[in-house]
C-alpha cells in the first residue's frame, strides 16, 4: 500500500528584482507556526529551476542546505507538516515536474492523486514522492505541452483537482502561476515585486497592499503583469487591501518563548479586547436574539471557549445555545437552516475544520458569524458579522491568550444579549491575572513535581469543566503528560477508579456554588492516595498545593483560572526539555480536515 502523505503548510512565491530566495527564506520563517518538519525552495536561475530541500526547521535547513544563497528572482518555498507518511526529504515541496521545467509548491489535499498518478504513469510519468502533490507539476508539465500555454495548462490541471489546494508554480520561462480552492493564498503588491503566500506574515516586512485571492481563483504573473481569473478563464477584479503592521513588531522579547510571552500578555489583552468597539453590533445581536437556533462552533481551545459560551448564554441571557465541534457538523446539520446561526470561534480563521463548518452552515441556509483574531483571515471573510479578539498575533502553538480573549468576548456578548444582567468588570480581571502572574515562581516550582507523573487528571463543575478540559489541553499539548478534564460530578460514576498513588488531580475550585460538591470529590480522591493541587481563592486542609487566584466577581472566575493552568503546562513543558512553542505533531494552524 502507498502511504498518504499530505501536507498542512505554508506556501511562499516571489516575483521581483531582489534575491527571491533570501525573502522566501524570511517568510518561512515568519510562518513556521503552520508546519516545520522539512523546508524546501526551487529558485528559477540562467534559465533552470534548481531546487533544495530536506527535513528539519527553516533555520535548520537552510544552514544546512544554503538556501538562502540560491540565487535567482523568482522561486517558490515551502514548510510542510505531514499528517500521514513520513517525514522525509523526497516528500518535502517543492516538486518538480518530470521535465524539471516545473516545480511547485502546495498546501492541501488532492483527493484523488491516485487515479490521477496512475494515469500519468500511465502515460509514462515517473513520480519521486509519496506526495499527492507531485501530480499537480506533473499534469501541468503535460496540459503545457498539449496546449503550449501556461493559462490553458493551468486550467485544464484545475478541472482535474478534488480536493482543497493552494499552490504556486514556478515555469522555467519565468512565469508564476498560482491557484485556491479552500487554502488560503494572499498576493502581497511590493514596489514592483509580487509575494504569494498563505499568510500575510509571510511578506508583510515587504508589501503594505495585499489582495486576497478568492476560491476557485488563480493568478499569472509575467513580466507583462499580473492576470486574476476564476477556473473558467474568466477576468476577476479584486480590491486591494491595506496590511496590519502589528504583526511585523512580533517578538519574543525578554521572554524564552512566545508561549511565555502570550501568557504575561493577558491582562493587557484582556483590555483591549473586551475595549474594542463592535462594529454594527446592534443588527448582529438581534439576529442573534431572533435566531431559533444558535450553535457555538470552535475546535480544540475554540471548541472549549464555546462551551464556555454556552453555559453564559444560558445563564444570563436565557438564550439556548449549542456547543458544537467544528469537525462533527457535517454528521449534525440537521437543524442548520434559515432560523440558524453558526458562531464560529476560532484564533486562525483558516482552520480547515471550522471553514468546513461554516461551509457547510451555509449551504444549509443557516447564517455564520464569527469570533476570530485574524481579520484577513478566509473565517473573517466567510462571516455576515465578525468581532475582532483583537489580541494581537499569537504564535506559541498552544492558544493562551486567544482563549481568554474568546471569553472576553463571549462574555460580552452574554452581557449585551441579556440587557446587562451579567456586567463583566475586565478591569478586575486583568488585576487578578496580573496576581497570578506574579505567582509564577510558585507554579513553576509545583510543575517541576510532574517530572515523573504519567497522569494528570484536572477537575470541574459546571462552568470550570470546560476550564478542565482546556487545561488538560494545555498540559498534554506542550508537556506532552497525559492529562484528562473530568467534569467533578462524574467522578463516582467511573474515574475513581484510576485514583490512586502517583495520580495528580487539579482542582478548579473558587469559591462558588460549585465549591462544596468539588471538595467532596477531592476528599474521595485523597483517601485513595491521589495529590492534590486545588485552584482556588481559598486554601483548603485537602490540597496538597494550593495556587491561590484571587478573589473576585464569581462569574468571572473562569477567565483566571485558565492562567494557572496554562503555566503548569508551560513549566511542566520546560521540566520535560519539550519546545512549548513547537510542541511535536503540532502546528498553529490545522489547515487539512
Ligand atoms: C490548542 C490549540 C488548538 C486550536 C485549534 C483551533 O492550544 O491551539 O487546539 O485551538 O486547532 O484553532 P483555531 O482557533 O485557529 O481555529
Amino acid at each position: 500500500m502507498v502511504a498518504v502523505t499530505v501536507s498542512m503548510c505554508s506556501i511562499i512565491g516571489y516575483y521581483g528584482p531582489g534575491s527571491a530566495a533570501k525573502v522566501i527564506v524570511d517568510g518561512l520563517k515568519k510562518m513556521e507556526y503552520r508546519g516545520y518538519d522539512s523546508v524546501g525552495v526551487s529558485t528559477l536561475c540562467d534559465d533552470r529551476i534548481e531546487t533544495r530541500k530536506s527535513i528539519g526547521k527553516v533555520a535548520e535547513v537552510n544552514e544546512s542546505l544554503r538556501l538562502s544563497s540560491m540565487r535567482g528572482r523568482i522561486g517558490i518555498g515551502h514548510t510542510r507538516w505531514a499528517t500521514h507518511g513520513g517525514v522525509s526529504s523526497s516528500n518535502a515541496h517543492p516538486h518538480c515536474s518530470n521535465s524539471n521545467k516545473i516545480s511547485i509548491v502546495h498546501n492541501g489535499i488532492i483527493e484523488n492523486y491516485q487515479s490521477i498518478r496512475q494515469q500519468l504513469r500511465g502515460e509514462g510519468f515517473i513520480f519521486k514522492s509519496q506526495t499527492d502533490s507531485e501530480v499537480i507539476a506533473n499534469l501541468l508539465q503535460k496540459n503545457l505541452e498539449l496546449t503550449g500555454s501556461i493559462r490553458e495548462s493551468m486550467l485544464r490541471t484545475l478541472s482535474k483537482l478534488k480536493g482543497s489546494y493552494a499552490f504556486i508554480a514556478i515555469f522555467e520561462n519565468g512565469t508564476v502561476a498560482a491557484a485556491r480552492y479552500r487554502e488560503p493564498l494572499i498576493i502581497g503588491l511590493g514596489q514592483s515585486a509580487y509575494y504569494l503566500s498563505s499568510d500575510v506574515l509571510g511578506f508583510a516586512d515587504h508589501a503594505d497592499d495585499a489582495i486576497f485571492l478568492g476560491d476557485k481563483e488563480m493568478v499569472i504573473i509575467r513580466p507583462t503583469g499580473m492576470e486574476i481569473m476564476n477556473f473558467d478563464g474568466a477576468p476577476i477584479p479584486r480590491a486591494v487591501t491595506k496590511i496590519a503592521h502589528e504583526l511585523l513588531t512580533v517578538q519574543k522579547g525578554e521572554f524564552s518563548h512566545y508561549t511565555l510571552k502570550e501568557i504575561f500578555e493577558q491582562p493587557s489583552t484582556i483590555m483591549r479586547t473586551s475595549g474594542t468597539e463592535w462594529y454594527d453590533s446592534e443588527t448582529m445581536l438581534d439576529r442573534l436574539r431572533e435566531c431559533k437556533s444558535l450553535y457555538l462552533v470552535g475546535s480544540g481551545t475554540s471548541y472549549n471557549a464555546a462551551v464556555i459560551g454556552t453555559y453564559l448564554l444560558s445563564k444570563y441571557a436565557k438564550k439556548r445555545a449549542e456547543p458544537m465541534i467544528a469537525s462533527d457538523v457535517q454528521f449534525l446539520p440537521h437543524f442548520l437552516d434559515q432560523e440558524a446561526v453558526l458562531l464560529a470561534i476560532s484564533q486562525s480563521g483558516e482552520s480547515a475544520d471550522i471553514l468546513n463548518a461554516a461551509n457547510i452552515a451555509k449551504e444549509n441556509g443557516a447564517e455564520v458569524m464569527s469570533i476570530v483574531n485574524s481579520l484577513t483571515s478566509s473565517l473573517f471573510r466567510e462571516s455576515s458579522f465578525s468581532i475582532g479578539l483583537n489580541c494581537g498575533p499569537e504564535i506559541g502553538v498552544a492558544a493562551t491568550k486567544s482563549f481568554t480573549s474568546q471569553l472576553a468576548i463571549l462574555y460580552k456578548l452574554a452581557s449585551k444579549l441579556s440587557d446587562g444582567k451579567i456586567n463583566p468588570n475586565f478591569k478586575e480581571v486583568s488585576i487578578a491575572m496580573s496576581k497570578v502572574l506574579s505567582n509564577s515562581s510558585k507554579i513553576s516550582r509545583i510543575a517541576e513535581e510532574f517530572e515523573n507523573v504519567s497522569d494528570i487528571y484536572l477537575l470541574g463543575r459546571g462552568i470550570h469543566f470546560p476550564i478542565a478540559l482546556e487545561g488538560a489541553l494545555k498540559i498534554k499539548e506542550i508537556s506532552y503528560i497525559h492529562a484528562e478534564g473530568l467534569p467533578g460530578g462524574e467522578l463516582k460514576h467511573g474515574p475513581l477508579a484510576l485514583m490512586n498513588e502517583g495520580v495528580y488531580v487539579i482542582l478548579i475550585n473558587p469559591e462558588d456554588s460549585t465549591y462544596r460538591d468539588t471538595l467532596t470529590g477531592a476528599h474521595e480522591i485523597k483517601a485513595r492516595g491521589g495529590k492534590i493541587i486545588g485552584i482556588s481563592n481559598t486554601c483548603n486542609e485537602v490540597y496538597d498545593r494550593w495556587i491561590e487566584v484571587p478573589t473576585i466577581d464569581e462569574a468571572m472566575f473562569p477567565i483566571i483560572e485558565s492562567i494557572p493552568l496554562q503555566l503548569l503546562a508551560y513549566y511542566a513543558s520546560i521540566q520535560k526539555k519539550a519546545d512549548p512553542d513547537y510542541p511535536r505533531n503540532l502546528a498553529k494552524c490545522v489547515t487539512v480536515r
